[in-house]
C-alpha cells in the first residue's frame, strides 16, 4: 500500500493521502462526464458555462489518472446523439476540443500524454478535426497516459461502421467468414488496439451507459456518483479507483 498525496486546486485544501493499491490500478478508465447543464442551471448560468467548467475538470482528472499510472482514460466528450441539442450549445461543444488543446497541449506534451480519439471524426467541423489531429500528431511518440476523447461517438454507430468495413473486406477477399470471432470484431472497432475499459464512471446520478462503449463494456465495473461533472475531483476519482480495487471480477466464472 503506497500513500499518494493529492492537492485539490479548486478547494485549495490538502486532501487526505489515499491508500490505493498501486499494483491494481485499472488499465483503462472511461468516463461519462454528465451534469454540466445542471451545474450551470443551479448557478443561474447558461448551460455552456457548465461545459466550460467541465473542461477544467478534464484537466484535473487527466493529471490524477496520469499520476496513478492509468494507461487509458476515455472521455465521452460528444455523442452522436448530442447533435439534437440547440445549435448554440452544439457550436460551443464543437469549439471545446480546440480550446482545451490550444490551452493545455504544451502541458500534455510535458506530462507525456498521448492524445487519441474514437468516433466519427469526419462528421466534425474542420476546425475541431484539425485541432485533434494536430494534438494526435504532436503527442504520437508519447508513451504515458493515453487521453482518448470520444467525439461524435455512439456505440451502435461504431458497430454499424465495423460491420460495413468487415463486409467490404469480405467482398475484397481480405477477410473470410470463418475468421470472424470476438477478437476479429474488436479489431474493427474504433478502440481496435485498446484494452476494454476496466472501470466506467458516470457522474450526475444517472445510471445508464447512453450508447457508450457498448461492446467494450461487457465486463467493465460501473461506478456512479451524484456529483456533477464540474464538481468531480481527484478525491472522487481516487474513490472510484479504490472501490474498483475492492470489486471481485469473475468474468462469468466463480
Ligand atoms: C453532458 O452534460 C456533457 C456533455 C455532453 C459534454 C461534455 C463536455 C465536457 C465535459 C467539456 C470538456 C470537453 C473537452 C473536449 C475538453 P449535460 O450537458 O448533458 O448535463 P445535464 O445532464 O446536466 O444537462
Amino acid at each position: 500500500m503506497i500513500k499518494l498525496p493529492f492537492f485539490n486546486r479548486k478547494r485549495r485544501i490538502e486532501l487526505q493521502p489515499s491508500t490505493l493499491q498501486l499494483e491494481n490500478i485499472p488499465d483503462h478508465v472511461a468516463i461519462i462526464m454528465d451534469g454540466n447543464g445542471r451545474w450551470a442551471k443551479k448557478r443561474g448560468l447558461p448551460r455552456i458555462a457548465g461545459h466550460k467548467e467541465g473542461m477544467t475538470t478534464v484537466r484535473r482528472i487527466v493529471k490524477a489518472a496520469n499520476r496513478i499510472d492509468v494507461k487509458v482514460l476515455t472521455l465521452y466528450a460528444f455523442s452522436k446523439e448530442n447533435w439534437k441539442r440547440p445549435q448554440t450549445e452544439v457550436d460551443f461543444l464543437m469549439k471545446l476540443p480546440k480550446e482545451f488543446l490550444t490551452t493545455y497541449l504544451p502541458e500534455l506534451i510535458e506530462e507525456n500524454v498521448k492524445v487519441q480519439t474514437i468516433g466519427d471524426l469526419e462528421g466534425l467541423p474542420s476546425f475541431t478535426r484539425e485541432a485533434v489531429k494536430e494534438a494526435m500528431e504532436k503527442t504520437k511518440h508519447n508513451d504515458g497516459l493515453i487521453l482518448n476523447f470520444a467525439l461524435n461517438y455512439g456505440g451502435r454507430y461504431e458497430l454499424v461502421h465495423a460491420v460495413k468495413n468487415m463486409m467490404q473486406d469480405i467482398h475484397d477477399n481480405k477477410l473470410q467468414m470463418t475468421d470472424i470471432d470476438e477478437t476479429c470484431i474488436s479489431r474493427y472497432l474504433y478502440t481496435e488496439k485498446m484494452a476494454d475499459p476496466d472501470l466506467i464512471i458516470r457522474t450526475s446520478g444517472e445510471h445508464r451507459l447512453s450508447n457508450f462503449l457498448l461492446w467494450q463494456s461487457a465486463y467493465a465495473e460501473l461506478w456512479f456518483t451524484e456529483v456533477l461533472w464540474p464538481d468531480f475531483d481527484e478525491l472522487l476519482f481516487e474513490q472510484a479507483v479504490s472501490d474498483f480495487q475492492n470489486r471481485k471480477r469473475r468474468y462469468g466464472g466463480i
